[in-house]
Protein backbone atom coordinates (compact mmCIF):
# COMPACT_ATOMS: atom_id res chain seq x y z
CA UNK A 1 0.00 0.00 0.00
CA UNK A 2 2.74 2.28 1.15
CA UNK A 3 4.55 2.08 -2.21
CA UNK A 4 1.37 1.76 -4.61
CA UNK A 5 1.10 5.60 -2.59
CA UNK A 6 4.40 6.47 -3.60
CA UNK A 7 4.74 5.77 -6.95
CA UNK A 8 1.55 7.58 -7.63
CA UNK A 9 3.26 10.69 -5.86
CA UNK A 10 5.91 10.39 -7.84
CA UNK A 11 3.77 9.67 -11.00
CA UNK A 12 1.60 12.87 -10.61
CA UNK A 13 5.19 14.58 -9.74
CA UNK A 14 6.17 13.48 -12.80
CA UNK A 15 3.02 14.55 -14.85
CA UNK A 16 3.42 18.04 -13.07
CA UNK A 17 6.68 18.72 -14.33
CA UNK A 18 5.97 17.05 -17.52
CA UNK A 19 3.31 19.74 -18.36
CA UNK A 20 4.33 22.99 -19.11
CA UNK A 21 3.41 25.11 -16.53
CA UNK A 22 2.14 28.49 -17.27
CA UNK A 23 1.36 31.97 -15.44
CA UNK A 24 -2.37 33.09 -15.57
CA UNK A 25 -2.99 36.48 -14.92
CA UNK A 26 -7.05 36.86 -13.35
CA UNK A 27 -8.66 39.91 -13.43
CA UNK A 28 -10.87 40.36 -10.49
CA UNK A 29 -12.18 42.53 -8.29
CA UNK A 30 -12.68 40.69 -4.90
CA UNK A 31 -10.40 42.58 -2.29
CA UNK A 32 -12.65 42.91 0.50
CA UNK A 33 -11.91 40.50 3.67
CA UNK A 34 -14.65 37.65 2.75
CA UNK A 35 -13.95 38.04 -1.27
CA UNK A 36 -10.12 38.26 -0.80
CA UNK A 37 -10.14 34.74 0.91
CA UNK A 38 -12.79 33.29 -0.94
CA UNK A 39 -10.72 34.36 -4.51
CA UNK A 40 -7.47 32.76 -2.79
CA UNK A 41 -8.96 29.58 -2.82
CA UNK A 42 -8.86 29.61 -6.49
CA UNK A 43 -5.58 30.57 -6.50
CA UNK A 44 -4.05 28.00 -4.01
CA UNK A 45 -5.55 25.12 -6.19
CA UNK A 46 -4.59 26.68 -9.39
CA UNK A 47 -1.06 27.04 -8.33
CA UNK A 48 -1.32 23.46 -6.59
CA UNK A 49 -1.99 22.11 -10.55
CA UNK A 50 1.54 23.76 -11.08
CA UNK A 51 0.60 26.76 -12.82
CA UNK A 52 0.99 30.34 -11.30
CA UNK A 53 -1.26 33.03 -10.54
CA UNK A 54 -0.53 36.65 -11.25
CA UNK A 55 -3.39 38.81 -9.56
CA UNK A 56 -4.73 41.45 -11.03
CA UNK A 57 -7.15 42.78 -8.65
CA UNK A 58 -9.19 46.37 -8.81
CA UNK A 59 -10.98 47.23 -5.96
CA UNK A 60 -14.52 48.45 -6.06
CA UNK A 61 -17.75 46.70 -5.76
CA UNK A 62 -19.46 45.50 -8.69
CA UNK A 63 -16.61 45.44 -10.92
CA UNK A 64 -17.31 49.12 -12.19
CA UNK A 65 -13.53 49.95 -12.25
CA UNK A 66 -12.29 46.54 -12.83
CA UNK A 67 -14.54 46.87 -16.41
CA UNK A 68 -13.10 50.10 -16.96
CA UNK A 69 -9.10 49.16 -16.99
CA UNK A 70 -10.23 45.36 -18.64
CA UNK A 71 -11.34 47.59 -21.31
CA UNK A 72 -8.08 49.89 -21.30
CA UNK A 73 -6.00 46.88 -21.05
CA UNK A 74 -7.54 45.41 -24.05
CA UNK A 75 -7.71 48.09 -26.23
CA UNK A 76 -3.82 48.48 -25.70
CA UNK A 77 -3.64 44.91 -27.23
CA UNK A 78 -2.39 43.48 -23.48
CA UNK A 79 -5.54 41.73 -21.97
CA UNK A 80 -5.13 39.45 -18.70
CA UNK A 81 -5.06 35.20 -19.26
CA UNK A 82 -8.62 35.53 -17.66
CA UNK A 83 -10.88 38.14 -16.39
CA UNK A 84 -14.11 38.42 -14.48
CA UNK A 85 -17.46 39.36 -16.67
CA UNK A 86 -20.38 38.48 -16.51
CA UNK A 87 -24.22 38.19 -17.89
CA UNK A 88 -24.87 39.68 -21.36
CA UNK A 89 -21.33 41.91 -21.36
CA UNK A 90 -20.05 38.25 -22.11
CA UNK A 91 -21.66 37.94 -25.32
CA UNK A 92 -20.41 41.68 -26.00
CA UNK A 93 -16.81 40.29 -25.48
CA UNK A 94 -17.63 37.37 -27.55
CA UNK A 95 -18.70 39.15 -30.37
CA UNK A 96 -15.36 40.89 -30.55
CA UNK A 97 -13.51 37.77 -31.57
CA UNK A 98 -11.34 37.84 -28.31
CA UNK A 99 -12.27 35.34 -26.41
CA UNK A 100 -11.44 31.90 -25.98
CA UNK A 101 -13.58 28.70 -26.80
CA UNK A 102 -14.33 26.48 -23.61
CA UNK A 103 -16.26 23.79 -25.82
CA UNK A 104 -13.10 21.16 -25.07
CA UNK A 105 -12.71 21.93 -21.56
CA UNK A 106 -16.50 21.48 -21.10
CA UNK A 107 -17.41 18.57 -22.93
CA UNK A 108 -15.02 16.58 -21.19
CA UNK A 109 -15.98 18.08 -17.63
CA UNK A 110 -20.12 17.46 -18.86
CA UNK A 111 -20.87 21.35 -18.12
CA UNK A 112 -23.58 20.61 -20.07
CA UNK A 113 -24.72 17.92 -17.67
CA UNK A 114 -23.99 19.67 -14.36
CA UNK A 115 -24.81 23.50 -14.91
CA UNK A 116 -29.04 24.33 -14.91
CA UNK A 117 -29.47 24.82 -18.61
CA UNK A 118 -30.55 28.68 -17.61
CA UNK A 119 -27.06 28.99 -16.21
CA UNK A 120 -24.97 27.40 -19.04
CA UNK A 121 -26.82 29.28 -21.92
CA UNK A 122 -25.51 32.69 -19.86
CA UNK A 123 -21.60 31.06 -20.69
CA UNK A 124 -22.48 30.66 -24.59
CA UNK A 125 -22.31 32.56 -27.57
CA UNK A 126 -23.58 31.28 -30.80
CA UNK A 127 -23.81 28.28 -28.92
CA UNK A 128 -20.09 27.85 -27.50
CA UNK A 129 -18.84 28.01 -23.91
CA UNK A 130 -16.66 31.21 -23.87
CA UNK A 131 -17.12 31.66 -20.03
CA UNK A 132 -17.42 29.83 -16.85
CA UNK A 133 -19.52 29.90 -13.96
CA UNK A 134 -18.58 30.22 -10.44
CA UNK A 135 -21.14 30.42 -8.40
CA UNK A 136 -25.23 32.20 -7.78
CA UNK A 137 -25.59 35.00 -5.34
CA UNK A 138 -29.10 36.09 -4.61
CA UNK A 139 -29.79 39.73 -4.18
CA UNK A 140 -32.83 40.14 -1.89
CA UNK A 141 -31.67 39.73 1.01
CA UNK A 142 -31.70 41.73 4.24
CA UNK A 143 -28.75 41.51 6.85
CA UNK A 144 -30.07 42.33 10.32
CA UNK A 145 -28.54 43.00 13.68
CA UNK A 146 -30.96 41.31 15.91
CA UNK A 147 -29.86 42.63 18.91
CA UNK A 148 -29.95 46.37 17.63
CA UNK A 149 -34.30 45.37 16.97
CA UNK A 150 -34.41 43.58 20.71
CA UNK A 151 -33.23 46.79 22.21
CA UNK A 152 -35.41 49.22 20.58
CA UNK A 153 -38.54 47.18 20.53
CA UNK A 154 -38.82 46.71 17.10
CA UNK A 155 -39.93 43.95 15.54
CA UNK A 156 -37.83 42.21 12.26
CA UNK A 157 -39.68 43.72 8.78
CA UNK A 158 -41.16 41.09 6.23
CA UNK A 159 -43.17 44.52 4.41
CA UNK A 160 -41.97 47.69 3.55
CA UNK A 161 -45.01 49.21 5.86
CA UNK A 162 -43.27 46.58 8.46
CA UNK A 163 -39.75 48.39 7.57
CA UNK A 164 -41.09 52.03 8.42
CA UNK A 165 -42.25 51.50 11.55
CA UNK A 166 -39.59 49.46 12.52
CA UNK A 167 -37.77 52.41 11.25
CA UNK A 168 -38.67 54.90 13.16
CA UNK A 169 -38.35 52.89 16.63
CA UNK A 170 -34.75 52.23 15.66
CA UNK A 171 -33.93 56.01 14.54
CA UNK A 172 -35.73 57.05 17.94
CA UNK A 173 -33.51 54.50 20.27
CA UNK A 174 -30.55 56.48 18.69
CA UNK A 175 -29.27 53.31 15.85
CA UNK A 176 -28.89 53.97 12.33
CA UNK A 177 -31.78 52.03 10.61
CA UNK A 178 -30.34 50.92 7.46
CA UNK A 179 -26.45 50.79 6.86
CA UNK A 180 -26.12 52.19 2.91
CA UNK A 181 -23.73 52.34 0.76
CA UNK A 182 -23.51 56.02 -1.52
CA UNK A 183 -22.27 54.28 -4.67
CA UNK A 184 -24.47 54.10 -7.87
CA UNK A 185 -24.22 49.90 -7.76
CA UNK A 186 -25.45 49.67 -4.24
CA UNK A 187 -28.24 52.15 -4.84
CA UNK A 188 -29.27 50.34 -7.97
CA UNK A 189 -29.04 47.09 -5.89
CA UNK A 190 -31.45 48.55 -2.90
CA UNK A 191 -33.83 49.58 -5.66
CA UNK A 192 -34.03 46.21 -7.61
CA UNK A 193 -35.08 44.71 -4.51
CA UNK A 194 -37.34 47.07 -3.83
CA UNK A 195 -39.06 46.89 -7.72
CA UNK A 196 -38.89 42.81 -6.94
CA UNK A 197 -41.00 43.27 -3.32
CA UNK A 198 -43.57 45.88 -4.33
CA UNK A 199 -44.46 45.04 -8.33
CA UNK A 200 -43.46 41.24 -7.99
CA UNK A 201 -41.62 38.94 -10.07
CA UNK A 202 -43.52 39.33 -13.10
CA UNK A 203 -43.49 43.27 -12.86
CA UNK A 204 -39.75 42.75 -11.82
CA UNK A 205 -39.07 40.62 -15.34
CA UNK A 206 -40.91 42.83 -17.08
CA UNK A 207 -39.98 46.16 -16.50
CA UNK A 208 -36.12 45.41 -15.59
CA UNK A 209 -35.59 42.28 -18.04
CA UNK A 210 -38.06 42.85 -20.89
CA UNK A 211 -37.80 47.14 -20.22
CA UNK A 212 -41.43 47.37 -21.11
CA UNK A 213 -42.25 51.00 -20.96
CA UNK A 214 -45.65 50.58 -19.39
CA UNK A 215 -43.83 49.11 -16.77
CA UNK A 216 -41.12 51.49 -16.35
CA UNK A 217 -43.18 54.49 -16.53
CA UNK A 218 -46.26 52.89 -13.87
CA UNK A 219 -48.28 53.52 -10.91
CA UNK A 220 -46.23 50.69 -9.44
CA UNK A 221 -42.71 51.76 -10.80
CA UNK A 222 -43.83 55.62 -9.44
CA UNK A 223 -44.78 53.30 -5.52
CA UNK A 224 -40.95 51.96 -5.62
CA UNK A 225 -39.41 54.84 -6.22
CA UNK A 226 -41.21 56.57 -3.61
CA UNK A 227 -40.48 53.53 -1.16
CA UNK A 228 -36.45 54.21 -2.41
CA UNK A 229 -36.33 57.66 -0.89
CA UNK A 230 -38.35 56.45 2.04
CA UNK A 231 -35.86 54.08 2.75
CA UNK A 232 -32.95 56.40 1.92
CA UNK A 233 -34.40 58.72 5.09
CA UNK A 234 -33.43 56.22 7.60
CA UNK A 235 -29.71 56.13 6.32
CA UNK A 236 -26.95 58.26 7.58
CA UNK A 237 -25.08 61.15 6.58
CA UNK A 238 -22.04 59.57 5.69
CA UNK A 239 -23.38 57.06 2.97
CA UNK A 240 -22.28 59.13 0.56
CA UNK A 241 -19.19 57.35 -1.10
CA UNK A 242 -19.21 54.36 1.65
CA UNK A 243 -17.87 50.81 0.30
CA UNK A 244 -20.58 47.88 0.89
CA UNK A 245 -18.33 46.24 2.86
CA UNK A 246 -17.80 49.55 5.84
CA UNK A 247 -21.92 49.16 5.70
CA UNK A 248 -21.62 46.06 6.28
CA UNK A 249 -19.25 46.12 9.07
CA UNK A 250 -21.65 48.81 10.83
CA UNK A 251 -24.42 46.61 10.58
CA UNK A 252 -22.09 43.70 13.26
CA UNK A 253 -20.19 46.46 15.12
CA UNK A 254 -24.11 47.30 16.20
CA UNK A 255 -23.93 50.85 14.66
CA UNK A 256 -26.92 50.03 11.84
CA UNK A 257 -29.98 47.39 12.14
CA UNK A 258 -30.29 46.61 8.54
CA UNK A 259 -28.52 46.38 4.79
CA UNK A 260 -29.67 45.27 2.11
CA UNK A 261 -27.13 43.78 -0.29
CA UNK A 262 -26.19 40.37 -1.74
CA UNK A 263 -24.95 37.56 0.05
CA UNK A 264 -21.46 38.64 -0.90
CA UNK A 265 -22.31 40.24 2.74
CA UNK A 266 -22.60 37.40 4.40
CA UNK A 267 -18.70 36.34 3.73
CA UNK A 268 -18.11 39.61 5.71
CA UNK A 269 -19.91 38.73 9.02
CA UNK A 270 -18.03 35.71 8.24
CA UNK A 271 -14.30 37.20 8.21
CA UNK A 272 -15.46 38.87 11.59
CA UNK A 273 -15.79 35.54 13.23
CA UNK A 274 -19.61 36.83 13.45
CA UNK A 275 -22.00 33.78 14.12
CA UNK A 276 -25.38 33.78 12.56
CA UNK A 277 -28.50 33.61 14.21
CA UNK A 278 -26.31 34.98 17.17
CA UNK A 279 -24.84 38.22 15.86
CA UNK A 280 -26.62 38.68 12.40
CA UNK A 281 -29.68 37.40 10.49
CA UNK A 282 -30.21 37.32 7.18
CA UNK A 283 -34.03 38.08 5.80
CA UNK A 284 -35.35 38.06 2.29
CA UNK A 285 -35.96 41.31 2.06
CA UNK A 286 -39.81 42.92 2.05
CA UNK A 287 -42.20 41.16 0.53
CA UNK A 288 -39.66 39.30 -1.80
CA UNK A 289 -40.08 35.72 0.12
CA UNK A 290 -40.36 33.14 -3.10
CA UNK A 291 -38.38 34.98 -5.44
CA UNK A 292 -34.58 34.88 -5.98
CA UNK A 293 -32.84 37.49 -7.92
CA UNK A 294 -29.84 36.22 -9.10
CA UNK A 295 -26.19 37.31 -9.83
CA UNK A 296 -23.53 34.46 -11.65
CA UNK A 297 -20.00 35.26 -11.46
CA UNK A 298 -17.97 34.24 -14.12
CA UNK A 299 -14.65 34.65 -15.54
CA UNK A 300 -13.83 34.52 -19.02
CA UNK A 301 -10.28 33.70 -20.89
CA UNK A 302 -8.81 36.05 -23.61
CA UNK A 303 -7.40 34.11 -26.58
CA UNK A 304 -3.59 33.48 -26.42
CA UNK A 305 -0.94 32.65 -28.67
CA UNK A 306 1.04 30.66 -26.31
CA UNK A 307 -0.38 27.38 -26.11
CA UNK A 308 0.84 26.82 -22.76
CA UNK A 309 -1.31 29.48 -21.58
CA UNK A 310 -4.18 27.68 -23.03
CA UNK A 311 -3.59 24.17 -20.90
CA UNK A 312 -3.90 26.84 -17.93
CA UNK A 313 -6.43 28.63 -18.81
CA UNK A 314 -8.56 25.42 -19.55
CA UNK A 315 -6.75 23.98 -16.03
CA UNK A 316 -8.12 26.86 -14.48
CA UNK A 317 -11.81 26.21 -15.66
CA UNK A 318 -11.74 23.03 -15.15
CA UNK A 319 -11.28 23.49 -11.49
CA UNK A 320 -13.40 26.02 -11.08
CA UNK A 321 -16.33 23.67 -11.87
CA UNK A 322 -15.03 21.20 -9.85
CA UNK A 323 -16.74 20.26 -6.62
CA UNK A 324 -13.64 21.41 -4.08
CA UNK A 325 -13.78 24.78 -5.37
CA UNK A 326 -17.31 25.27 -5.46
CA UNK A 327 -17.43 23.92 -1.67
CA UNK A 328 -13.97 25.62 -0.49
CA UNK A 329 -15.04 28.89 -2.38
CA UNK A 330 -18.50 29.12 -1.98
CA UNK A 331 -18.89 28.49 2.00
CA UNK A 332 -16.80 31.65 2.58
CA UNK A 333 -18.20 34.02 -0.82
CA UNK A 334 -21.80 33.81 0.72
CA UNK A 335 -22.67 32.42 -2.70
CA UNK A 336 -23.74 28.96 -3.52
CA UNK A 337 -22.90 26.46 -6.03
CA UNK A 338 -23.60 26.82 -9.72
CA UNK A 339 -23.35 23.05 -10.47
CA UNK A 340 -25.71 21.00 -9.79
CA UNK A 341 -25.57 18.02 -7.10
CA UNK A 342 -22.74 19.44 -4.42
CA UNK A 343 -23.05 17.92 -1.35
CA UNK A 344 -25.04 20.25 1.11
CA UNK A 345 -23.00 19.02 4.58
CA UNK A 346 -20.95 22.12 4.54
CA UNK A 347 -23.06 24.78 3.90
CA UNK A 348 -24.97 26.89 6.66
CA UNK A 349 -28.53 27.64 6.76
CA UNK A 350 -28.28 30.74 4.95
CA UNK A 351 -26.42 28.90 2.21
CA UNK A 352 -29.58 26.12 2.16
CA UNK A 353 -32.25 28.30 2.02
CA UNK A 354 -30.91 29.92 -1.13
CA UNK A 355 -30.43 26.88 -2.58
CA UNK A 356 -33.57 25.86 -2.03
CA UNK A 357 -35.29 29.44 -2.98
CA UNK A 358 -33.06 28.81 -6.19
CA UNK A 359 -35.32 25.29 -6.88
CA UNK A 360 -38.40 26.73 -6.65
CA UNK A 361 -38.14 30.11 -7.37
CA UNK A 362 -37.67 28.46 -10.89
CA UNK A 363 -40.42 26.41 -10.93
CA UNK A 364 -42.85 29.26 -9.71
CA UNK A 365 -40.97 31.60 -12.32
CA UNK A 366 -39.96 33.79 -9.45
CA UNK A 367 -36.15 33.32 -10.57
CA UNK A 368 -34.90 36.70 -12.41
CA UNK A 369 -31.77 38.14 -13.13
CA UNK A 370 -30.50 41.42 -11.36
CA UNK A 371 -30.11 43.98 -13.58
CA UNK A 372 -27.87 45.42 -10.82
CA UNK A 373 -25.42 43.00 -11.18
CA UNK A 374 -24.95 42.84 -14.83
CA UNK A 375 -27.08 40.06 -15.63
CA UNK A 376 -30.13 41.44 -17.18
CA UNK A 377 -29.87 43.51 -19.91
CA UNK A 378 -26.53 45.00 -21.95
CA UNK A 379 -24.29 47.03 -19.96
CA UNK A 380 -24.72 50.51 -21.32
CA UNK A 381 -28.50 49.82 -20.84
CA UNK A 382 -27.94 49.35 -17.50
CA UNK A 383 -25.64 52.06 -16.74
CA UNK A 384 -28.72 54.68 -18.09
CA UNK A 385 -30.88 52.39 -15.83
CA UNK A 386 -28.23 52.98 -13.26
CA UNK A 387 -28.12 56.79 -13.60
CA UNK A 388 -31.55 57.55 -13.23
CA UNK A 389 -31.50 55.73 -10.02
CA UNK A 390 -28.35 57.61 -8.82
CA UNK A 391 -30.08 60.71 -10.09
CA UNK A 392 -33.25 60.50 -8.31
CA UNK A 393 -31.54 59.29 -5.10
CA UNK A 394 -29.23 61.90 -5.22
CA UNK A 395 -31.64 65.01 -6.22
CA UNK A 396 -34.91 66.11 -4.99
CA UNK A 397 -36.60 64.53 -8.60
CA UNK A 398 -40.00 63.25 -8.38
CA UNK A 399 -40.93 60.03 -8.13
CA UNK A 400 -43.18 60.21 -11.85
CA UNK A 401 -40.78 62.13 -13.13
CA UNK A 402 -37.74 59.71 -12.57
CA UNK A 403 -40.13 56.79 -14.02
CA UNK A 404 -40.51 58.64 -17.25
CA UNK A 405 -36.70 58.97 -16.88
CA UNK A 406 -36.24 55.33 -17.10
CA UNK A 407 -38.06 55.33 -20.37
CA UNK A 408 -36.34 58.06 -22.13
CA UNK A 409 -32.89 56.47 -20.57
CA UNK A 410 -33.66 52.75 -22.18
CA UNK A 411 -34.67 54.27 -25.49
CA UNK A 412 -31.62 56.38 -25.70
CA UNK A 413 -29.66 52.62 -25.39
CA UNK A 414 -31.58 51.31 -28.15
C1 LIG B 1 -20.29 40.40 -7.53
C2 LIG B 1 -19.87 39.80 -6.23
C3 LIG B 1 -19.11 40.82 -5.43
C4 LIG B 1 -19.94 42.09 -5.29
C5 LIG B 1 -19.25 43.18 -4.51
C6 LIG B 1 -21.06 41.68 -7.30
O1 LIG B 1 -21.42 42.27 -8.51
O2 LIG B 1 -21.09 39.52 -8.25
O3 LIG B 1 -19.08 38.66 -6.44
O4 LIG B 1 -18.77 40.28 -4.19
O5 LIG B 1 -20.26 42.59 -6.57
O6 LIG B 1 -18.06 43.54 -5.10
Amino acid sequence: MKRLKKITLAMSLLGALSMSAAEVEVLHWWTSGGEAESVGKLKGLLEKSGHTWKDFSVAGGNGVNAMTVLKSRTVSGNPPTAAQIKGPSIQEWAELGVLSNLNDVAKANNWDKILPKRFADHMKYQGNYVAVPVNVHKINWMWVNPSIFKKAGASIPTTWQEFEVAAKKIKAAGFIPVAAGGQPWQEATVFETIVLGIGGADFYKKALVDLDFSALNSPTMVKAFDTLRMVKSFTDKNAPGRDWNLATAMVYKGEAAMQFMGDWAKGEFKVAGKKVGVDYIAMDAPQTSGSYLYNIDSFVMFKQKDADKKVAQEKLSQLILGDEFQVLFNTRKGSVPVTLGVARTQFDDIALRSMDTLNSAAYTNQLLPSMAHQMAVPDATKGAIVDVITNFYNTKQSSSDAAKALVSAVKSEM
